[in-house]
Protein backbone atom coordinates (compact mmCIF):
# COMPACT_ATOMS: atom_id res chain seq x y z
CA UNK A 1 0.00 0.00 0.00
CA UNK A 2 1.74 3.44 -0.97
CA UNK A 3 0.75 6.24 0.74
CA UNK A 4 0.52 8.65 -1.95
CA UNK A 5 -2.31 6.41 -3.92
CA UNK A 6 -4.51 5.95 -0.90
CA UNK A 7 -7.46 7.49 0.45
CA UNK A 8 -7.65 9.14 3.72
CA UNK A 9 -9.94 7.00 4.28
CA UNK A 10 -8.25 4.01 3.46
CA UNK A 11 -5.33 5.29 5.66
CA UNK A 12 -7.75 5.87 8.52
CA UNK A 13 -8.74 2.12 8.15
CA UNK A 14 -4.94 1.01 7.95
CA UNK A 15 -4.37 2.33 11.50
CA UNK A 16 -7.08 0.38 13.07
CA UNK A 17 -4.62 -2.46 11.64
CA UNK A 18 -0.94 -1.11 12.10
CA UNK A 19 0.55 1.61 13.35
CA UNK A 20 3.65 1.51 11.01
CA UNK A 21 4.86 3.08 8.18
CA UNK A 22 7.96 2.89 5.98
CA UNK A 23 9.74 5.95 4.95
CA UNK A 24 12.21 5.56 1.80
CA UNK A 25 14.95 8.44 2.07
CA UNK A 26 17.70 8.88 -0.34
CA UNK A 27 19.93 11.93 -2.02
CA UNK A 28 20.22 13.68 -5.44
CA UNK A 29 23.78 14.04 -5.48
CA UNK A 30 26.62 12.77 -8.30
CA UNK A 31 27.38 8.96 -8.52
CA UNK A 32 30.52 9.11 -11.41
CA UNK A 33 30.33 8.68 -14.54
CA UNK A 34 27.92 5.88 -15.39
CA UNK A 35 25.78 6.24 -11.82
CA UNK A 36 22.40 7.86 -11.83
CA UNK A 37 22.32 11.59 -9.65
CA UNK A 38 19.13 9.63 -8.68
CA UNK A 39 20.74 6.56 -7.08
CA UNK A 40 20.62 6.75 -3.13
CA UNK A 41 17.00 7.67 -3.87
CA UNK A 42 16.09 5.13 -5.91
CA UNK A 43 17.47 2.06 -4.29
CA UNK A 44 15.55 2.29 -1.14
CA UNK A 45 12.39 3.20 -3.43
CA UNK A 46 12.93 0.21 -4.82
CA UNK A 47 13.16 -2.00 -2.15
CA UNK A 48 10.16 -0.86 -0.37
CA UNK A 49 8.33 -1.50 -3.26
CA UNK A 50 9.90 -4.81 -3.33
CA UNK A 51 8.59 -5.22 0.13
CA UNK A 52 5.49 -3.98 -0.20
CA UNK A 53 5.02 -6.89 -3.11
CA UNK A 54 4.91 -9.62 -0.61
CA UNK A 55 3.43 -7.82 2.82
CA UNK A 56 1.07 -5.89 3.92
CA UNK A 57 2.41 -2.63 4.76
CA UNK A 58 2.12 1.34 3.84
CA UNK A 59 4.94 2.67 2.22
CA UNK A 60 5.31 6.41 2.30
CA UNK A 61 6.78 9.02 -0.60
CA UNK A 62 10.66 8.87 -0.80
CA UNK A 63 12.87 11.53 0.54
CA UNK A 64 14.71 12.70 -2.62
CA UNK A 65 16.91 15.14 -0.90
CA UNK A 66 19.10 14.56 1.34
CA UNK A 67 22.99 15.93 3.30
CA UNK A 68 24.82 15.96 0.31
CA UNK A 69 27.69 19.56 0.73
CA UNK A 70 30.56 16.61 -0.44
CA UNK A 71 29.39 16.62 -3.78
CA UNK A 72 28.54 19.98 -4.46
CA UNK A 73 31.50 20.04 -6.81
CA UNK A 74 29.56 18.12 -9.44
CA UNK A 75 26.83 19.32 -11.38
CA UNK A 76 23.50 18.11 -10.62
CA UNK A 77 23.85 17.52 -6.93
CA UNK A 78 21.34 18.99 -4.64
CA UNK A 79 21.84 19.22 -0.96
CA UNK A 80 19.85 20.13 2.24
CA UNK A 81 21.68 21.51 4.98
CA UNK A 82 22.00 19.42 7.98
CA UNK A 83 19.41 21.45 9.98
CA UNK A 84 16.84 21.52 7.33
CA UNK A 85 16.59 17.46 7.04
CA UNK A 86 16.56 17.19 10.29
CA UNK A 87 13.66 19.77 10.56
CA UNK A 88 11.81 17.67 7.75
CA UNK A 89 12.28 14.49 9.49
CA UNK A 90 10.62 16.15 12.84
CA UNK A 91 7.86 17.43 10.42
CA UNK A 92 7.17 14.15 8.67
CA UNK A 93 7.18 12.08 12.00
CA UNK A 94 5.23 14.43 13.94
CA UNK A 95 2.47 14.67 10.99
CA UNK A 96 2.28 11.10 10.85
CA UNK A 97 2.13 10.93 14.44
CA UNK A 98 -0.78 12.92 15.12
CA UNK A 99 -2.40 10.38 13.16
CA UNK A 100 -1.86 7.97 15.34
CA UNK A 101 1.38 6.36 13.66
CA UNK A 102 3.85 4.88 15.51
CA UNK A 103 6.85 3.09 14.59
CA UNK A 104 8.39 5.20 11.49
CA UNK A 105 11.13 2.65 9.88
CA UNK A 106 13.36 4.50 7.05
CA UNK A 107 15.38 3.00 4.54
CA UNK A 108 18.15 4.60 3.81
CA UNK A 109 20.07 4.70 0.65
CA UNK A 110 22.74 7.58 1.70
CA UNK A 111 25.38 7.70 4.06
CA UNK A 112 25.47 11.62 4.40
CA UNK A 113 22.26 11.26 5.77
CA UNK A 114 23.03 8.88 9.09
CA UNK A 115 24.24 11.77 11.61
CA UNK A 116 21.45 14.39 10.71
CA UNK A 117 18.54 11.81 10.94
CA UNK A 118 19.80 10.06 13.83
CA UNK A 119 20.04 13.71 15.40
CA UNK A 120 16.25 14.05 14.82
CA UNK A 121 15.23 10.97 15.85
CA UNK A 122 16.58 12.42 19.04
CA UNK A 123 14.47 15.49 18.66
CA UNK A 124 11.47 13.62 18.16
CA UNK A 125 11.65 11.94 21.26
CA UNK A 126 12.27 14.85 23.34
CA UNK A 127 8.53 16.07 21.57
CA UNK A 128 6.41 13.09 20.80
CA UNK A 129 5.41 10.20 23.00
CA UNK A 130 5.79 6.74 21.89
CA UNK A 131 7.09 7.72 18.98
CA UNK A 132 10.03 4.82 17.72
CA UNK A 133 12.04 5.60 15.07
CA UNK A 134 14.37 3.28 13.32
CA UNK A 135 16.83 3.88 10.55
CA UNK A 136 17.85 1.05 8.25
CA UNK A 137 20.79 1.32 5.95
CA UNK A 138 20.13 -1.18 3.18
CA UNK A 139 23.76 -1.19 2.10
CA UNK A 140 25.28 -2.22 5.47
CA UNK A 141 23.05 -5.21 5.49
CA UNK A 142 24.90 -8.19 6.37
CA UNK A 143 23.27 -10.15 3.28
CA UNK A 144 23.79 -7.54 1.11
CA UNK A 145 28.09 -6.80 2.25
CA UNK A 146 28.26 -10.68 1.76
CA UNK A 147 26.95 -10.83 -1.36
CA UNK A 148 28.92 -7.75 -3.00
CA UNK A 149 32.34 -8.65 -1.31
CA UNK A 150 31.76 -12.20 -3.03
CA UNK A 151 30.68 -10.36 -6.46
CA UNK A 152 33.50 -7.47 -6.49
CA UNK A 153 35.88 -7.87 -3.66
CA UNK A 154 37.44 -4.44 -2.65
CA UNK A 155 36.14 -3.24 -6.33
CA UNK A 156 32.39 -2.70 -4.51
CA UNK A 157 33.84 0.65 -2.68
CA UNK A 158 32.35 2.82 -1.06
CA UNK A 159 30.64 5.87 -3.14
CA UNK A 160 28.91 4.88 -6.76
CA UNK A 161 29.93 1.14 -5.61
CA UNK A 162 28.50 -1.31 -7.72
CA UNK A 163 25.72 -2.64 -5.70
CA UNK A 164 24.28 0.29 -5.35
CA UNK A 165 24.36 1.23 -9.14
CA UNK A 166 23.40 -2.28 -10.14
CA UNK A 167 19.82 -1.85 -8.01
CA UNK A 168 19.10 1.45 -9.42
CA UNK A 169 19.73 -0.28 -13.20
CA UNK A 170 17.31 -3.08 -12.04
CA UNK A 171 15.23 -0.42 -11.12
CA UNK A 172 15.00 1.70 -14.26
CA UNK A 173 16.83 -0.31 -17.05
CA UNK A 174 15.95 2.65 -19.44
CA UNK A 175 18.63 4.67 -18.12
CA UNK A 176 21.64 2.45 -18.19
CA UNK A 177 24.62 4.57 -18.49
CA UNK A 178 27.87 3.32 -20.41
CA UNK A 179 30.61 5.67 -19.83
CA UNK A 180 34.28 4.14 -19.24
CA UNK A 181 36.16 4.72 -15.52
CA UNK A 182 39.17 5.27 -15.35
CA UNK A 183 41.20 4.56 -13.15
CA UNK A 184 39.60 1.32 -13.52
CA UNK A 185 39.06 1.06 -9.15
CA UNK A 186 38.52 4.43 -7.88
CA UNK A 187 40.98 5.98 -5.04
CA UNK A 188 39.78 5.67 -1.54
CA UNK A 189 40.55 8.50 1.50
CA UNK A 190 38.69 10.44 4.04
CA UNK A 191 35.86 13.16 3.03
CA UNK A 192 36.01 16.97 3.58
CA UNK A 193 34.25 19.47 1.54
CA UNK A 194 33.13 19.45 -1.63
CA UNK A 195 36.01 21.31 -3.52
CA UNK A 196 38.51 19.15 -1.62
CA UNK A 197 36.40 15.81 -2.67
CA UNK A 198 36.20 16.93 -6.59
CA UNK A 199 40.21 17.39 -6.60
CA UNK A 200 40.88 13.74 -4.86
CA UNK A 201 37.88 11.82 -6.79
CA UNK A 202 37.79 12.90 -9.61
CA UNK A 203 35.08 11.63 -11.02
CA UNK A 204 32.74 11.51 -8.15
CA UNK A 205 33.49 7.46 -7.50
CA UNK A 206 35.44 6.63 -4.25
CA UNK A 207 36.80 2.90 -4.63
CA UNK A 208 34.68 1.40 -6.93
CA UNK A 209 34.43 0.25 -10.47
CA UNK A 210 30.33 0.69 -11.45
CA UNK A 211 31.55 -0.41 -14.77
CA UNK A 212 30.74 -4.13 -13.25
CA UNK A 213 27.50 -3.46 -12.26
CA UNK A 214 24.43 -5.49 -14.04
CA UNK A 215 21.07 -5.57 -13.89
CA UNK A 216 20.63 -8.92 -12.73
CA UNK A 217 22.69 -8.14 -10.07
CA UNK A 218 20.56 -5.55 -9.27
CA UNK A 219 17.55 -8.23 -8.91
CA UNK A 220 19.77 -10.15 -6.24
CA UNK A 221 20.78 -7.11 -3.86
CA UNK A 222 16.97 -5.85 -4.22
CA UNK A 223 15.32 -8.89 -3.62
CA UNK A 224 18.14 -9.67 -0.57
CA UNK A 225 17.44 -6.26 1.13
CA UNK A 226 13.82 -6.33 0.88
CA UNK A 227 13.97 -10.21 2.63
CA UNK A 228 16.04 -8.72 5.30
CA UNK A 229 14.45 -5.53 6.09
CA UNK A 230 10.70 -6.83 6.00
CA UNK A 231 11.52 -9.05 8.34
CA UNK A 232 13.77 -6.59 10.47
CA UNK A 233 10.74 -3.93 9.84
CA UNK A 234 8.32 -6.78 11.39
CA UNK A 235 10.01 -7.03 14.77
CA UNK A 236 10.69 -3.02 15.14
CA UNK A 237 6.84 -2.98 15.24
CA UNK A 238 6.32 -5.12 18.59
CA UNK A 239 9.51 -2.53 19.98
NI1 LIG B 1 24.98 6.33 -3.19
Amino acid sequence: MKLALSTWQEIEHYLTQSDGIIIPIGSTEQHGPNGLIGTDTICPERIAEAIEQHADVLVAPAIAYGMSQHHMAFPGTVTLRPATLIHMIVDIVSSLHRHGFRHFYFINGHGGNIAPVTTAFSEVYMHLDSARCKLANWWRNDAITRLAHEYYGDAEGYHATVSEVSLSYYAHPEAIKHAPCSPEVAPVGEIYDAADFRRRFADGRIGSSPQLASIEAGREFCELAANALLADYQSFLSA
